[in-house]
């Protein structure tokens, strides 16, 4: 019989475990869930090229990373935070994550998919655009 009881919170942690994977892509839809993991103060002007990633950043990573790449809770992680400066992830690492993904390793949002469709160009853009931001948070 205590061996019986002793399973229930096993079978239960391995269904949270799932749900939290596949809330991911369908709380990505929902521009309502997701409140900014941390705060951020916006830089009063941005370079021509951050300029240019923050519209290529708010088509294709807003929904999953935030406004001003500050998070969503429950859906992905802060892009402007201590993990992600260039001494830890470099520029290479983030064309990386868009060419191929991610697999999740640092939080417990689940993988992030390859995005489609952006050239390293593009990619290089939305670095700039981020590592302005971090810049203006004090992150390095
Ligand atoms: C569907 C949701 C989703 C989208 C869209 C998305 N990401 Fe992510 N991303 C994640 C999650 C979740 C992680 C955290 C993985 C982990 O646990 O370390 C992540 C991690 C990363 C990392 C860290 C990579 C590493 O090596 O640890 C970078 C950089 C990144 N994302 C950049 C981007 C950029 C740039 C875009 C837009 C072009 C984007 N992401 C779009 C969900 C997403």
């Amino acid at each position: 019989m205590s061996l019986r009881r002793a399973a229930i919170p096993i079978v239960l942690t391995a269904a949270i475990g799932v749900t939290a994977h596949s809330h991911v892509a369908a709380a990505a839809d929902s521009a309502d869930s997701g409140p900014p993991i941390v705060t951020i103060s916006v830089p009063e002007a941005l370079s021509a090229q951050a300029e240019l990633g923050q519209k290529t950043y708010e088509a294709n990573c807003v929904s999953c990373h935030g406004r001003n790449a500050a998070g969503r809770d429950g859906v992905a992680p802060p892009l402007v935070h201590v993990l992600y400066e260039p001494g830890h992830h470099d520029d290479e690492s983030f064309q990386r994550a868009v060419a191929r993904g991610v697999r999740t390793h640092h939080w417990r949002f689940g993988d992030m998919p390859p995005v489609e469709g952006l050239t390293q160009d593009d990619v290089a853009a939305i670095v700039a655009y981020v590592r302005e931001l971090q810049r203006a948070n004090g992150i390095w």
